[in-house]
């Protein structure tokens, strides 16, 4: 990956961006023909928002909830596989994706898959994907000054911010569909395990509760985060705070990304709880 030039890394498929190593045009392109099952749970999250947390969450859930580890690819995105790998794995299957959701295979919808998705307020979100640009050799490096403007504007892989948070506002009263937020989550964490566990339909103990939300901590997950993410595990697990934007807006940008975000998600639900 280290020798693909910079601006060779990103192409553009349906007008958005995406990482041509991994998730190239033919996977897209299959990706309409995956079938769901019913007991598949997907995990969908704009990036950086906290997919990779939650993707934790949610197979120490299915496994308490099972009493087995649930199937899930790896890396665990449905973009960087074709739907002959996806078909193989047995059911239950945890399967994961940062597609807009009106770009997610619609067997997913007829079969109310069950879907969690994690999202983050703005400013740390965009913070947390300029260090992972630098950080993951698929992604162009860039100095703050250059990426900052392009996450504004939508102009980076997977697309807009804003554009994925109205469309899952639109689904919030979706029985399929459970928001969850990263601010929230770093709030109360076993009261989100507890939601997400009676959401999937499992019945945990308390203690059992208790011990996914212990595992589940930044400092857990990050000390374990060489074995289960390999040499860019310090790059997912990078700070895991809220509030890192401080460290990198501008007043301006900071003022800038505020009007952004009334003008796009004012009065939205989900807009009301991206706190930051
Ligand atoms: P930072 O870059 O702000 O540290 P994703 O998994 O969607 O790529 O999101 C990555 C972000 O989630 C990173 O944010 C990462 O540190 C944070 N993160 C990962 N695990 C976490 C955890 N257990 N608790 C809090 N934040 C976590």
């Amino acid at each position: 990956a280290q020798e693909v030039k910079d601006e060779e890394k990103l192409y553009r498929y349906k007008g958005v961006l995406y990482p041509r190593i991994l998730c190239p045009e033919e996977n897209l392109k299959a990706l309409e023909s995956v079938e769901a099952r019913e007991d598949d749970i997907l995990l969908a999250a704009y990036p950086k928002c906290g997919f990779n947390w939650m993707e934790g969450v949610l197979t120490k859930i299915m496994a308490a909830g099972m009493g087995k580890q649930p199937q899930t690819l790896k890396p665990p995105l449905l973009e960087f596989f074709g739907p002959d790998m996806i078909k193989v794995a047995a059911s239950p299957r945890l399967l994961g994706l940062h597609l807009h959701p009106d770009n997610i295979p619609a067997s997913f919808y007829t079969k109310k898959t069950k879907m969690v998705v994690v999202f983050r307020n703005p400013k740390d979100t965009a913070v947390s994907y300029f260090h992972f640009s630098n950080g993951n050799p698929v992604l162009p490096s860039q100095s703050w000054e250059t990426f900052y403007p392009q996450f504004l504007s939508g102009d980076v892989p997977w697309g807009s911010y804003f554009d994925h948070a109205l469309a899952w506002d639109k689904k919030i009263d979706d029985p399929s569909v459970l928001i969850v937020t990263y601010e929230e989550l770093k709030q109360d964490l076993s009261e989100g395990v507890r939601q997400i566990s009676s959401f999937l339909g499992f019945s945990l103990t308390d203690a059992q509760i208790q011990k996914i939300s212990e595992d589940s901590t930044f400092k857990a997950m990050k000390e374990t985060s060489a074995s289960s993410h390999g040499p860019l595990g310090n790059v997912f697990f990078r700070k895991g705070e809220v509030g890192d934007w401080k460290n990198h807006f501008t007043a301006e940008q900071s003022q800038e990304m505020d009007r952004a975000f009334s003008k796009q998600l004012a009065g939205t639900r989900l807009g009301a709880r991206l706190h930051y």
